[in-house]
């Protein structure tokens, strides 16, 4: 197939095109470098042994999007553009839900005029709020007891998408709710480089162990977990991207949304003595007051993946440290050459 990734630049895209090209799947990426790097596609490039076309855009301007699709003739997209990060959300709310919602529009708009018929979209667990019952599956509520704009986004979009399906009934769309992505390609090539201070807890704690930042401050132990800090289902890039592309390739007209998680969960002190084990190096760290809108625990239930899609989890929060410490330490300043 042909695939278009929308956001193809950033950390999971770039994985996603890693996974697509070994499948032996076409690229094109549109991305605007907003957030990301065109030394992240030089890499994904070194990594897949040819180039990857890209079309620099910014979706969310109609015209833009419109001329960024002309003259492609793909088969798919994956939809990954869009801002994440989720303190930003609750202080530019208005810029977030114009960017995420205007080229998610765009992009369904540009889809139907050109027959394209199958999407895959980035969501997030975010879109299930506070859980009701754990784990998580997929008949969970959604948009309920959401915390912020960019969670909204997620919801809203997951919303228009299956709208937008009715009139376009060809389309077979695939709702992907991500829990949380950690690890880096295996090659060190290629990882997650936020920019400024890391709102997550996997790349703060490697720019811990790499001397970047000097502490970790963990936010809150008295959650009614295993050991009083917060327990989410952490997943490996490369097994998130193997996810996309199984469910791609299973994709059928209609709308479907699947967990893309490992069912296990890791609280962030065992997040902390799992990176140590891995990087040889002491993550300092100290408890400071529980961050708002952070809920205790956050955990997937993917047998709807594992049986529908034929995908499951082979890495491990083991093998998340490595690769992120492989990246990280290789690539201590990320994409840039110096500095942040
Ligand atoms: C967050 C977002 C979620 C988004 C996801 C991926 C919130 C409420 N949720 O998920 O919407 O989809 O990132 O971008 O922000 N932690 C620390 N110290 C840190 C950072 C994190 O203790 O410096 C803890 C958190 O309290 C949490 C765990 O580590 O228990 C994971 O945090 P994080 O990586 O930010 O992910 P989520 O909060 O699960």
């Amino acid at each position: 197939m042909h695939v278009i990734l929308t956001g193809g630049a950033g950390y999971i895209g770039t994985h996603t095109a890693v996974v697509l090209a070994e499948r032996g799947h076409e690229i094109t990426v549109i991305d605007d470098f907003s957030n990301s790097s065109p030394v992240a596609l030089q890499r994904t490039a070194e990594i897949i042994g040819r180039e990857v076309r890209v079309i620099e855009a910014d979706l969310a301007d109609r015209e833009a999007a419109r001329a960024a699709f002309s003259g492609l003739d793909a088969d798919a997209v994956i939809h990954f553009a869009g801002l994440k990060a989720v303190g930003e959300s609750v202080a530019e709310p208005t810029r977030y839900y114009r960017v995420n919602i205007d080229s998610t529009i765009n992009v369904l708009d540009q889809m139907r005029e050109r027959g394209i018929n199958r999407l895959v979209f980035s969501s997030s667990a975010t879109v299930y709020g506070n859980p009701e019952k754990l784990p998580i599956d997929e008949s969970h509520r959604v948009g309920v007891g959401v915390t912020n704009p960019y969670g909204w986004t997620k919801a809203m979009i997951e919303q228009i998408i299956r709208d937008a399906q009715k009139i376009h009934p060809e389309l077979a769309a695939v709702l992907l709710r991500y829990f949380n992505p950690v690890g880096a390609h295996p090659s060190g090539l290629i990882g997650e480089d936020p920019s400024g201070i890391p709102n997550n807890l996997m790349p703060f704690v490697a720019q811990v162990a790499v001397g970047k930042r000097e502490q970790l401050s963990v936010f809150g132990d008295s959650y009614p977990t295993v050991d009083g800090t917060g327990v989410r289902d952490y997943i490996h890039v490369m097994d998130l991207a193997a996810g996309h592309v199984a469910a791609l390739e299973n994709s059928k007209p209609g709308v479907a949304a699947y967990n893309l998680g490992s069912g296990t969960g890791s609280s962030v002190l065992e997040v902390v003595a799992a990176f140590e084990a891995a990087s040889g190096r002491k993550i300092d760290y100290r408890i400071v007051p529980a961050r708002a809108g952070d809920v205790a625990e956050m955990v997937a239930d993917p047998h709807k993946a594992n049986t529908e899609l034929g995908w499951r989890t082979e890495l491990t929060l083991a093998d998340a440290c490595r690769d992120s410490w492989n990246w990280q330490s290789a690539n201590p300043n990320g994409y840039a050459e110096q500095g942040e």
